[in-house]
């Protein structure tokens, strides 16, 4: 079993920015987790275009856009044209998330679609074989640093199941409270990418600590 990791630059010294992504690099992340928040989705504002604009320009690694904001479909093909390699939004976004997706895919990047943990599994699967990548939260979207809801795992291994018996090309990503005790217990569940925030960039050696949440 081979799991990819995101780190989430949410709990990235923002002053320092460019030497927490080189830090990023050189731990072996497959992917940088940028966490749009718009204060309306949710309780939160964190950064948008000209940041994700300026990362863009120093990394060459997958840009994993996570768009925790309402209308999502006008701003898509921005943050497209900003750098993302993938656009991630929330299904309690938008009241036709099809035409999100679609718009997204027009963007040329990849689509992904996110579940909060009070959303049942079964209203993302009428999107599944239109989408690269379903996103099961993991904590209340909005903020680092909270704990993995553990109910949340049985979510995961119930997409896994559905994703492989229909054979869909999806990947699933968890977001919120992985660390070295609930990484394994995600990613035994069916978690392909693991976000990490806290965990990784508090960590006295990022390495160290994707090579733990690495199995
Ligand atoms: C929460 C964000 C997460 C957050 C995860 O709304 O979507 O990506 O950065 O942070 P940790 O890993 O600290 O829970
Ligand atoms: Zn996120």
């Amino acid at each position: 079993m081979k799991n990819y990791v995101s780190a989430s630059i949410l709990s990235a010294d923002l002053l320092n920015l460019k030497e927490e992504i080189k830090k990023v690099e050189e731990s072996g992340s497959d992917m940088l987790h940028f966490d749009v928040m718009d204060g309306i989705f949710v309780n939160n504002i964190s950064f948008g275009f000209p940041v994700l604009e300026a990362v863009k320009k120093y990394t060459d690694i997958c840009l994993d856009v996570h768009l925790m904001i309402a209308s999502p479909l006008k701003y898509a093909e921005r943050f497209a044209k900003s750098g993302a390699d993938i656009i991630t939004f929330h299904l309690e976004s938008d009241d036709d998330p099809e035409k999100v997706i679609t718009a997204i895919k027009n963007s040329g990047v990849k689509a992904g679609l996110s579940v909060k943990p009070g959303t049942p599994f079964e209203k993302a699967v009428p999107y599944l074989d239109k989408i690269d990548m379903l996103l099961i939260m993991t904590v209340e979207p909005g903020f680092g640093g909270q704990s993995y809801i553990t109910e949340m795992t049985d979510k995961i291994r119930q997409a896994k199941k559905y994703i492989s018996e229909n054979k869909l090309d999806v990947t699933i990503q968890v977001d919120g409270g992985i660390n070295d005790k609930t990484a394994a217990e995600a990613a035994d569940a069916g978690a392909d990418i693991l976000v990490a925030g806290n965990y990784l960039f508090k960590a006295e050696s990022m390495k160290d600590a994707v090579d733990k949440i690495r199995f």
